[in-house]
């Protein structure tokens, strides 16, 4: 029973991308798994493998390939600044979607799953309602309007293409902010207090009733102290058991996963504890924005092995950890990359002092590095009794359910 199904599964993604080249699988030459791809692989669990997607390197004729790989390797793909505010509304009221439908066209030609990034968030908002607000000209009661109208519009424009929307993202401070004790951070909390969370929430699942509404964050792989006081990962654990009490429809948390080699980092056992409890309160997880940076060193020549080689390592079992831990855990549904190539990488341009690169898991010329090929192998020799297909959210309690004691 158990092959009859994964070869059905198979069938499909294969359809929708197979590794160029790679032979058709007969009953004398099964499949080769190490020359599939990401997606097929994903596909024996039931797991989404995504990427996001810079839309200026989908649109780059003169760049096939990273169109090529998006499509080939990837069942769901994340808008990496077209669905933000200052893109979407860049004047108040005027609304930008074509990049973002762009994709969504893309995507439904490549049988892809679209992740919403994102509705609420402090940076890349619009300078005329920054400004509005400094200046006054824009009031408390009128921000809050303007909040629910963005979402609302936004929601309903893409209604029944969104799989899972990042409703609120990085909502939480870090430890090394002042005051040092973690507490609701940013714009939207400063001019609307934390009840604009469970607002957002509200105002998203009100326009799309079927899509998965998340609250994504960083630094949340693990817990830490489990003092909310200064753990991130208690902090939002608590806010979302709050939400839930409070019957506020929210889904799932996504854990963005931007590591660096020079950290200490989680292990696997931490990281998939932490799944375990998020979805222990009815919630879905997922990883939504992962690479894992080094820092380089200053004037060494590119490609000297003593500077490349640990640090290819290092990131690739990074990925690993996360995606080991994801599929231990049945309500993980999705493992996106924060890009793929570090020809397209936030990266380098983000941590140039000390200067720190090589995030992703393909290098600047699309060749696949340790990382991919680790990704590939978690995904190829994981199975049962740990490792089981995935329990899509809808199955699971949706609205006005609190969590289990
Ligand atoms: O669009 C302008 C372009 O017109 C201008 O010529 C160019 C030069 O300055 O800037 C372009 O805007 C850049 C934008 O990306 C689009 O490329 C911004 O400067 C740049 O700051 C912005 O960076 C994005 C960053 O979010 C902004 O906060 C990164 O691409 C994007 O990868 C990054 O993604 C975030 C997630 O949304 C949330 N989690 C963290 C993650 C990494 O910071």
């Amino acid at each position: 029973m158990q092959l009859k199904r994964w070869l059905t599964v198979g069938a499909v993604v294969l359809v929708a991308g197979g590794v160029a080249g790679a032979a058709p699988a007969t009953a004398s030459h099964p499949v080769d798994p190490s020359q599939q791809t990401l997606r097929q692989l994903g596909a024996r669990h039931d797991l989404y493998i995504g990427t996001a997607v810079d839309m200026a390197a989908l649109a780059d004729t003169a760049d096939p390939q990273y169109r090529e790989i998006v499509s080939r390797e990837f069942s769901t793909v994340t808008a990496e600044n077209v669905m933000k505010w200052e893109t979407l509304e860049p004047t108040r009221g005027t609304y930008n979607f074509g990049p973002a439908d762009e994709l969504i066209a893309f995507a439904k030609r490549n049988n892809q799953k679209v992740r919403g990034h994102v509705l609420v968030w402090q940076n890349q908002l619009p300078s005329w309602l920054t400004t509005g607000v400094d200046n006054g000209t824009i009031s408390t009661d009128e921000l809050r309007d303007i909040l629910r109208n963005h979402i609302t519009t936004v929601v309903k424009h893409f209604k029944g293409r969104i799989w899972q929307w990042d409703v609120v993202n990085e909502a939480v401070s870090d430890p090394w902010d002042s005051p040092p004790t973690l507490h609701y951070k940013g714009f939207w909390a400063q001019h609307l207090g934390d009840g604009y969370v469970a607002d957002a929430f509200r105002w998203a699942r009100a326009a799309d009733p079927k899509a998965l509404l998340f609250y994504n964050d960083y630094n949340i792989e693990a817990f830490g102290s489990g003092d909310p006081a200064n753990d991130k990962t208690q902090f939002v654990y608590d806010m979302a058991k709050g939400l839930l009490r409070a019957g506020v429809p929210i889904d799932g948390i996504g854990s963005q996963g931007h590591l660096g080699t020079q950290y200490g980092n989680y292990d696997t056992l931490q990281v998939a504890a932490a799944l375990k409890k998020f979805s222990g309160l009815g919630l879905a997880t997922a990883f939504t924005e992962v690479d894992v940076r080094s820092q380089l060193t200053p004037g060494v020549q590119a490609g000297d092995s003593n500077e490349i080689n640990p640090r290819l390592q290092a990131s690739a079992a990074n990925y690993s950890v996360l995606l080991q831990a994801c599929l231990a855990d049945r309500h993980c549904l999705s493992f996106t990359v924060w890009g793929f190539t570090d020809k397209h990488s936030w990266v380098p341009g983000w941590f140039s002092d000390p200067p720190e690169g090589m995030a992703t898991i393909m290098d600047e010329n699309y060749q696949p590095k340790r990382a991919y090929n680790e990704m590939k192998a978690d995904l190829i020799y994981s199975g049962p009794p740990y490792v089981l297909p995935r329990v899509p959210a809808s199955r699971r309690c949706r609205t006005g359910c609190s969590p289990r004691p």
